[in-house]
């Protein structure tokens, strides 16, 4: 077989986080603060509707929409907590977690050479997910302001072929969220150049510091943006696979043409569970973010007690400290750390080639794994700090 792999996959690099997580399969008593996953488990109530929805049968596709009551739940949580409304029939489509979503979107609106701006350190789909639509990844370095996107260096980086802006926040790899004021000026630029927003708002209920503020409240967004959420995360049901996307109706109609010859659906088991999670879950969430949240200020403060420079992340469970006066780059650091310390963590050069002095902690891990990956890390520097081998 000769050049059986297209051009535009074979140019694609895998995943920087699983490239580094391949070196820890198979390595005994590691703590692992990599993965970008709740350390919960769906909170009962909700694996009990799966499990009952088997028992009652209920093992058919669905509309490709989604099922109706989850499009209904949803519309009535959005406009209950943000006064946000979105037609569950024309504005709405369940997908396979937030990860179809921005697949389908960039899918949908996606000519050859149409660029996509990046906000970086940035969630590792965005710009291979842009590529393999036939656009241009434009990413945008926020490194100089604090890791936040500001109106002036986006207005510099629109042009002619621009065509969306991927804004997440709470922010993977991290933490850094926006305030109102913010997200309104960043939102006046996109109106300005008629940018289309793609808001991936999956930790949006892991907000700590601040009430999250979704992108289509401001003023005339609802019409530019396409709005993903979904329910890995904050309800810690990342293995069921259930997201959605509110945005314009002729964008979602687009979605749902590709989704419907893709997908067909997702899985009604997990619709289920989906809207007990609406229904009965929020108490869930709160306690969940109650503890993430007495794990940041133990991380964070661990981190700066030795000597590494850590912001307080605003929400998502993430902590992307620099590691720049240890004298040792992203990559090494992390394999270092793995090999003598058994603690893994990411190195920042998988969210943007340019993070060679941050690695990303998710706090995503037990009280006591967090305290011992910090004695570790803590014995690791006064071994090594600065020697570079
Ligand atoms: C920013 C961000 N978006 C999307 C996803 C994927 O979410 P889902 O499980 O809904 O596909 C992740 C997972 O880590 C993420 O960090």
């Amino acid at each position: 077989m000769k050049d059986i792999i297209s051009k535009k996959v074979e140019s694609m690099q895998p995943s920087g986080i699983r490239a580094f997580f391949d070196l820890v399969l198979g390595m005994k008593d590691v703590i692992s603060l990599g993965v970008g996953e709740p350390d919960f488990v769906t909170p009962w109530q909700i694996r009990e509707a799966g499990i009952y929805s088997l028992e009652e049968g209920f093992t058919s596709y669905t509309s490709n929409k989604g099922l109706y009551k989850l499009r209904l739940s949803i519309n009535r949580y959005l406009k209950n907590r943000y006064g946000l409304e979105y037609s569950p029939d024309e504005e709405m489509l369940i997908t396979v977690g937030v990860s179809e979503a921005y697949d389908l979107v960039l899918r949908s609106i996606i000519n050859p050479h149409d660029k996509v701006l990046i906000p970086i350190p940035s969630y590792v789909s965005y710009g291979p997910l842009t590529e393999l639509a036939g656009g241009i990844p434009v990413y945008i370095d926020t490194e100089n302001d604090a890791f936040k996107l500001t109106p002036k260096v986006l207005e510099k980086h629109i042009d002619a072929k621009t065509k969306a802006l991927i804004l997440n926040y709470p922010t993977n790899p991290t933490g850094v969220s926006y305030t109102k004021k913010e997200l309104s000026e960043i939102n006046k630029v996109a109106l300005k150049h008629k940018l289309l927003c793609i808001t991936d708002e999956i930790y949006g209920d892991l907000t700590y510091d601040f009430e999250h503020t979704p992108f289509p409240t401001f003023a005339g967004a609802r019409d530019n943006t396409v709005y993903l959420n979904g329910f890995s995360k904050s309800y810690a049901m990342t293995g069921w696979r259930v997201g959605f996307a509110c945005g314009p109706k002729e964008i979602i109609a687009a979605m749902t043409k590709i989704h419907q010859y893709t997908i067909m659906c997702v899985s009604i088991t997990s619709q289920m569970a989906a809207c007990e999670a609406l229904e009965t879950g929020r108490k869930s969430v709160e306690e969940m973010k109650r503890e993430y949240k007495r794990r940041r200020e133990f991380i964070t403060d661990g981190l700066c007690k030795l000597g590494f420079g850590c912001a307080k992340p605003q929400g998502a469970f993430y902590a992307f400290p620099s590691i720049k006066n240890t004298g040792l780059d992203a990559m090494e650091f992390a394999k270092r750390l793995l090999k003598e310390q058994k603690v893994a963590v990411v190195p920042g050069t998988a969210f943007g080639e340019q993070y060679k002095d941050y690695i990303r902690i998710s706090y995503a891990s037990s009280f006591d794994n967090l305290k011992e990956a910090l004695i570790r890390i803590g014995n690791f520097l006064k071994t090594k700090q600065g020697r570079k081998q």
